[in-house]
């Protein structure tokens, strides 16, 4: 079963207009663009609605369900970032406008970048990058310039852990680097030895995410940036898992160079199918001269105004300045929980993940057997060896009616399960969650056809994935020749 289609819902006959009575006289139309027949759907208004609330509804988000995407950080956005961002001295401002008319818009950016370079312990912050991956973009082109500016243009070589982001070998190879990949030791941190191993006059950079996408704080840290220095190349940050380590841990006290900012997830605005987010990067001492431009300066009058970099800048990366209404949405987040706030952010996410790891590691198994930070990864491989893979639990939980977990990725777990609970929900759903994944593992072994035919109450059953995403069929067809 699934939802109907316009197209089968419609009747003959069934008008959905009204259109008044012509008052000018007729005119030829050219015969080129004449149809003898118009191949639409034949319905009423009120269909019409139903039909796309109705779709509406099917919607799955974090405002209907529990939605624990690892890596994603799907938190509750606040309503207040909603009304802030709707204020019309905000939403209606032209980008075009003269610096003097919206100051009040430069000054929001200017504190935004002074908090997101206090947060992380960086000198310097560019707003501009519209998602994480175009603040990796803006970082590795920046560690380029760096070492092009020294004369050191030979380092072609990008180290990354083998838990990485797809994202980040994507953003090097962009930035004309190849990509050596260090593998993970048995606790899930960056083997120090064979990171050395790799290091050499030619490494450019490492790109490290701390805590890893294994959910694991890097227990080597500070000897490894310290490594990666020793041999002359940077360290990039991929901040996105910055929700676990708010007003504890700032990577700019690491010894980190650069790294960005998923605002669109630890700051809280709507994300999800493909944006907008931001993906501000923030940059120390070395790297601040390569900032990307334009960001907003205050000058000795307290005036706010676009400062357009000087020669070593990597210039502009998008038109205007960023996507500003998400900027009010994380402003907005940032001084509603203030620096304790944030804080208490970070240890309530943490204190959730390592609950709800700890209901689940027994029946489920876990790879790396550690405190975890803000998420944690599980491996199906015991209910594979049953007939379940980890595919059929993701989609057995949608029958429970839970968003399922991000599933085979870090790419080194074999059937991953990665779970980020988040620090906005409740003991009472993490509780019914684990409940859900406990009762889906004593049907693997009772009955796994169960898992294996999820979801069940689903409006579409199980998807080929791949074609829907590859060959989308977005235009409707009436299906008559
Ligand atoms: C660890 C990590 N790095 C980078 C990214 C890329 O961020 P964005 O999706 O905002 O481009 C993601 C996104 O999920 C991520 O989880």
């Amino acid at each position: 079963m699934s939802e109907p289609l316009l197209s089968e819902v419609s009747r003959p006959g069934r008008p959905g207009h009204q259109l008044p009575a012509c008052d000018v006289p007729d005119a030829p139309l050219p015969e080129a663009v004449l149809r003898d027949e118009l191949r639409l759907p034949e319905l009423g208004e009120l269909e019409v609605i139903r039909h796309f609330t109705h779709l509406s509804q099917c919607n799955v988000s974090i405002d209907t369900t529990f939605y624990p995407l690892g890596s994603c950080t799907m938190k509750y956005n606040p309503r207040i970032n909603e009304d802030v961002a709707r204020l019309p001295g905000f939403a209606l401002l032209h980008p075009y406008q003269p610096e003097e008319t919206v100051q009040g818009a430069l000054r929001l950016m200017y504190e935004l970048q002074r908090a997101l370079a206090e947060i992380t312990g960086f000198s310097a912050t560019c707003l501009q990058p519209a998602a994480g991956a175009h603040g990796e973009l803006a970082g590795m082109l920046m560690i380029r310039a760096y070492h092009q500016r020294r004369g050191q243009g030979h380092r072609t070589k990008v180290l990354i852990p083998s838990s990485a982001h797809g994202t980040n070998p994507a953003t090097a190879a962009m930035c004309g680097y190849y990509t050596v990949a260090v593998p993970t030791d048995a606790r899930g941190n960056v083997d120090p030895e064979r990171l050395r191993a790799e290091l050499d006059e030619h490494t450019a950079a490492l790109m490290i995410t701390n805590p890893s996408t294994l959910g694991l704080f890097e227990e080597h840290i500070q000897e490894i940036v310290q490594a990666v220095h020793e041999a002359g190349a940077l360290v990039y940050g991929d901040g996105a898992n910055l929700n676990a380590i708010l007003g504890m841990v700032k990577p700019g006290a690491l010894g980190f160079d650069a790294l960005h900012i998923n605002v669109h997830k630890t700051f809280s605005t709507p994300h999800g199918a493909g944006g907008p987010g931001a993906g501000p990067v923030v940059v120390g001492p070395t790297l601040e001269p390569f900032l990307p431009r334009p960001i907003v300066a205050r000058d000795a009058q307290g005036h706010y105004t676009l400062d357009g970099g000087g020669p070593d800048s990597i210039g502009r990366l998008r038109a205007f300045y960023g996507h500003f209404g998400i900027f009010v949405r994380a402003y907005t987040y940032l001084r509603m929980h203030g620096a304790d706030g944030l804080r208490r952010i970070s240890e309530a996410a943490v204190l959730n993940a390592n609950y709800l790891r700890s209901l689940l590691q027994g029946v489920y198994e876990l790879p790396y057997p550690r405190t975890c930070m803000h998420e944690f990864v599980l491996s199906g491989r015991r209910q594979k060896v049953l007939g379940v893979k980890t595919l059929d639990i993701a989609k057995r939980l949608i029958d429970y009616g839970f968003h399922p977990p991000t599933i085979y990725f870090p790419l080194i777990v074999e059937e991953a399960i990665m779970a980020e609970p988040t620090e906005t929900e409740s003991k009472d759903t993490l509780d019914a969650f684990a409940q859900a994944l406990l009762a889906i593992a004593r049907e693997a072994e009772a009955n796994p056809d169960l898992a294996r035919s999820a979801p069940h109450t689903a409006p579409v059953r199980r998807l080929d994935e791949v074609t829907a995403a590859r060959k989308p069929i977005l235009r409707w067809d009436s299906g008559r020749k």
